[in-house]
């Protein structure tokens, strides 16, 4: 048997993948030998993502559009061509906020929006651009990022917590509807990462947020991007044919050890 995970031959659609988790998701893809286009809003940040994987010998392009704009995505995955490997990144926490986010009951429905909008619209719009193409094909791969919060529920977050486990029930439901064409369909749910997002946390490791924040963690340091990178490969890969419809918890342990 062998045990490469080898992407070569497949065209992956990484969203948000100009830092963070979707930059290294991306570099990941690009190093198991898919062609990558990295999509993010920031064009400079998807282009330099891109730069990385041709400086290693890869193949990438910059897809710059808005998750959150349907007919932008469409366009996108059009101008893209075949997608065989869909990884719903793109996200919004408001994580530079942790700890002094407004509880729901005080919050209004535009509050909530911006949340909705790209962690649970942005999965759904990508989702549904790129399926068609993936039926016709008899083969794909949806993996979406999900949170701890969406299980757990956020203090503080309650619309992030709700979009996150929308985006993961949708998973689940493009499980079963498309099993039968040879795709799947799986969620990562993090845990605290350092990502360019939560950095203004971790650059001061010793203060009571950052303290407060490690002690539900069993690995007590927050997750490294990298550590996303291969499992997402890994649900990428013709190895995790006969998964789907699940979500794996990648969070140093934070979940079993509430
Ligand atoms: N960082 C964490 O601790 C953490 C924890 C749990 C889950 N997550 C999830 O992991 C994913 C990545 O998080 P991260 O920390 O790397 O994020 P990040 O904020 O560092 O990077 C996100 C990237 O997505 C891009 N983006 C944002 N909105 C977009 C849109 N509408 N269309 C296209 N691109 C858009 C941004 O420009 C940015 O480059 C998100 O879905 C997030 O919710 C992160």
């Amino acid at each position: 048997m062998v045990m490469s995970l080898d992407l070569t031959g497949r065209r992956a659609l990484v969203t948000g993948g100009g830092q963070g988790v979707g930059r290294s998701i991306a570099l990941g893809c690009a190093a198991a030998g898919a062609e990558v286009a990295v999509n993010d809003l920031d064009a400079g940040r998807a282009q330099a993502v891109v730069d990385e994987i041709e400086q290693r010998g890869g193949l990438g392009q910059v897809a710059v559009f808005d998750v959150t704009d349907f007919a932008a995505v469409e366009a996108a995955v059009q101008g893209v061509g075949r997608i065989d490997v869909l990884v719903n990144n793109a996200g919004n926490a408001g994580a530079a906020g942790f700890g002094d986010r407004s509880a729901f009951a005080d919050t209004s429905p535009a509050d909530w929006e911006p949340f909705l909008r790209v962690n649970l619209y942005g999965a759904m719009h990508c989702s549904r651009a790129v399926l068609p193409a993936m039926i016709e094909s008899g083969w794909g791969r949806l993996v979406t990022i999900v949170s701890d919060a969406g299980r757990t529920g956020d203090v503080g977050g309650a619309a992030y917590s709700a979009a996150k486990a929308g985006a993961a029930g949708l998973t689940r439901a493009l499980a079963r509807e498309n099993g039968r064409y040879g795709i799947t369909a799986n969620n990562i749910s993090l845990g605290t990462m350092r990502t360019p997002a939560t950095e203004p946390v971790w650059s001061d490791p010793g203060s009571d947020l950052a303290k407060g924040i490690l002690r539900s963690y069993v690995v007590r340091r927050p997750g490294d991007p990298d550590e996303v990178a291969s499992l997402a490969v890994y649900l990428a890969s013709d190895h995790a044919a006969w998964i789907t419809g699940q979500t794996y918890p990648l969070n140093g342990g934070y979940s079993f050890a509430l």
